[in-house]
């Protein structure tokens, strides 16, 4: 039975145009497993994104699927407000204390990425007026920076182009600073200076905008939005210091680097730093159910005393659900009964490696860089400028992959891979043997 075209005009349209050689209709996904997903027309494709970087232990856990019917008979709902909780809740709040690094060991949950960045901005805000510095309200970001889709997480969001319809209705936002680019911005100087021009840039903003005003500073380790950027190492330990030094808090939106996706636990491990706050979603449960966390240090925590009755932050009505929780009790305990983490950093080279060395001398590459199981390719247009190749180009990418039998995301300049955490070595090859293909077929294209 397949699903009919009437039925799917129901869904809000959510239509990108990223598959416009295809109908609606061939593009309900049935079924998945592992690393690969089936169509209802029975096309089989290998799922280079993991659904949107979520699904890290890839697809049809059985384990999980257990899990969540075990909790749902037991405890389906129930709140945590009103100072209830629940045993999954607590057991993965507990378990992210020692996963996460330092003492980050306070866990606020939620049920999507956006939801997790508000919350870290409310904590934030009221760690400032219990401290008594009520004034400490800017949240600076990074340009290319994304939390999320809602007005606040919208407010510090470096995507102008997602932003602009609701510029009316959303707080004016703050500040936003570049981050390092290495591929566009390194210029004939190094890595190390790169990053500390930008952090001068950051502290600048800071001191400019008054630091006793500014709360914190929300970034991602890896932006992934805005196009796979990844910062040098030494990024995130200037930004530390300069958070330290100026009295902000440090925010890292680990919504898509978190649980093994970069190679590590956390974007944040491959600097041994400790931000502030850390929020989390997608892979926490592998998506399968929605669930987010804010996680904050001690410090902050200390800043509400035990004996208070007064609410800090006013939670959702599924925060800590004992279901969601439960599945990703369930999604860590395959993550670390099968390495996906250690798994995620030798397939991630693998693929980096493999699609280096197989796209070398194209001229529309004008680099292939990756973090674990997040790797690109930025291309460029074939006459030598460095130029970006036009979005309409890259693209085509997404089709010429499809074709080959993988789903890939090719975006503004970029073509990006975020395949689940299982794959193996097999399968790398043959993602890198479809992407490889797909982007030589463009480079003869473009450069006839
Ligand atoms: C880094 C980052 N933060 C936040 C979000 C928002 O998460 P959600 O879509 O679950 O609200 C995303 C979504 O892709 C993201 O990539």
């Amino acid at each position: 039975m397949t699903t009919p075209a009437a039925a799917i005009r129901h869904l809000w349209t959510h239509k990108t145009q990223d598959h416009p050689w295809l109908s609606d209709r061939e593009l309900v996904i049935d079924r998945a497993e592992g690393v690969w997903v089936w169509m209802e027309d029975g096309t089989k494709l290998m799922d280079g994104f993991a659904g949107l970087a979520v699904v890290n232990v890839g697809h049809g856990r059985r384990e999980i699927a257990e899990a969540i019917a075990e909790q749902t008979v037991r405890l389906a709902y129930y709140p945590t407000t009103r100072q209830f909780s629940n045993r999954p809740a607590a057991e993965l709040a507990a378990k992210l204390a020692t996963l996460t690094p330092g003492d980050l060991d306070y866990t606020l949950f939620a049920t999507s990425g956006s939801e997790a960045n508000e919350r870290a901005m409310q904590i934030a805000r009221h760690y400032w007026i219990a401290r008594g510095k009520p004034d400490k309200h800017k949240v600076i970001s990074l340009q290319g920076g994304y939390h999320g889709a809602t007005m606040g997480t919208f407010a510090v969001c470096g995507l102008p182009h997602m932003t602009a319809a609701y510029s009316a209705l959303q707080p004016a936002g703050f500040t936003k600073v570049a981050p390092p680019y290495p591929f566009r911005d390194r210029g004939a100087g190094t890595d190390a200076q790169l990053v500390e021009r930008r952090a001068r840039e950051l502290r600048d903003a800071i001191v400019k905008e008054g630091a006793d005003t500014v709360s914190a500073v929300i970034m991602e380790p890896v932006l992934s939005s805005g196009g796979f950027i990844i910062p040098p190492l030494g990024w995130l330990r200037a930004v530390r210091e300069i958070c330290d030094e100026l009295g902000v808090l440090m925010i890292a939106d680990e919504v898509i680097t978190g649980f093994g996706r970069t190679g590590k636990w956390f974007g944040v491990d491959h600097e041994g730093v400790v931000p502030d706050l850390m929020t989390v979603a997608k892979g926490i449960t592998s998506g399968y159910l929605p669930l987010s966390g804010t996680i904050a240090r001690g410090r902050l925590a200390d800043a509400f005393p035990e004996t208070s009755t007064q609410e800090v932050v006013h939670p959702n009505t599924y925060a800590a659900h004992p279901v969601a929780c439960a599945a990703a009790l369930a999604n860590l305990q395959i993550m670390e009964k099968d390495r996906l983490v250690d798994n995620a950093a030798v397939m991630g080279q693998r693929l980096l490696d493999g699609l280096r060395q197989a796209v070398t001398g194209k001229r529309i590459v004008g680099e292939v860089r990756g973090r674990g199981l997040l790797v690109c390719a930025e291309l460029v247009a074939p006459d030598g400028s460095g130029q970006p190749l036009p979005a309409a180009e890259v693209a085509k990418l997404d089709r010429k992959a499809w074709e080959r039998g993988a789903i890939v995301y090719a975006r503004g300049q970029v073509v990006r891979l975020a395949p689940p955490l299982c794959i193996t070595a097999a399968e790398v090859d043959r993602l890198v043997d479809v992407v490889a293909a797909s982007i030589s077929e463009l480079d003869a294209e473009v450069t006839r």
